[in-house]
């Protein structure tokens, strides 16, 4: 090969390379952060004393049906309807699964460690991603209330999800619930107002009051009671 020749060889192969680190460069930095500065993690393990928060698998469908999902005590205040058996708790767990892998799908399992299973789950139910603003929703097992469950569940969330780059938390219940206000409370979050009216549940319409906190809040309280 003449000098010309293997010049152009040396040029060409530069000239790959340089494709393929540009390609994985662009690659990463759309999973790492995407223009509106979140990370999208998705739905990663989170530990506190008492929990382990972690995707659902196939496998708690029979806990979840007999922890809480079947319990209309539990559902009194939420949209769905008690299961009826567990064939149903296995067809909406199959339908969050099928979700994971999005990186802006957050749903966790609430496992108590002590117990080895779920007990309730909490998860993002509204977002939006350009106002970075997470809407939160829960739901725990009779048998483990007002034990600080849910509290010690949604700090950790809240902790999470505005290091993923969220700016707001915010969460609302019926009036008639207050408890799930209290945990809202005892995590932080501001009470902003209720809406008459406002939405439905198994127990009928109602009011809702909702609460929030921006993380410059929650950075300049130290994360309030939930850290
Ligand atoms: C509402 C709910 C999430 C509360 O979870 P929890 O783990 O029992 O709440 P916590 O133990 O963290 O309690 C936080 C505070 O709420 C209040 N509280 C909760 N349960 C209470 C009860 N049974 N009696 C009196 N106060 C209670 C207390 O002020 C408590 O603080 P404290 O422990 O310092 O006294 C739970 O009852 C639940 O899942 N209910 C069914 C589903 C539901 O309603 N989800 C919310 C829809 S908006």
């Amino acid at each position: 090969m003449n000098k010309l020749a293997k010049r152009l060889t040396w040029i060409a192969a530069g000239a790959a390379v340089g494709v393929a680190v540009a390609k994985l460069s662009k690659k990463r930095g759309a999973r790492s952060a995407d223009p509106q500065g979140l990370r999208h993690s998705g739905t990663t393990v989170l530990e506190t004393e008492r929990l382990i928060l972690r995707r659902f698998t196939l496998e708690d469908a029979e806990p979840m049906y007999q922890n809480w999902a079947h319990d209309p005590e539990v559902t009194k205040y939420l949209t769905w309807p008690p299961h009826q058996d567990v064939d149903v708790s296995e067809e909406i767990i199959d339908s969050w699964v099928s979700q994971y892998e999005k990186g802006n799908y957050y749903n966790w399992a609430i496992e108590l460690k002590e117990l080895g299973e779920p007990i309730g789950n909490i998860s993002v139910v509204q977002r939006d991603d350009r106002a970075r603003r997470a809407h939160i929703g829960y739901c725990l097992g009779k048998d483990w209330w007002h034990q600080g469950i849910m509290t010690e569940a949604l700090g950790a969330v809240i902790k999470y999800l505005f290091r993923e780059g969220y700016l707001r938390v915010e969460s609302r219940h019926n009036v008639k619930n207050p408890h799930s206000g209290d945990v809202m409370k005892k995590c932080g979050m501001q009470y902003e107002g209720t809406f008459k009216g406002y939405e439905w549940d198994n127990s009928g319409i109602g009011d809702a009051a909702f609460y929030a906190i921006l993380k410059e809040d929650y950075e300049n309280t130290k994360g309030g009671a939930c850290q």
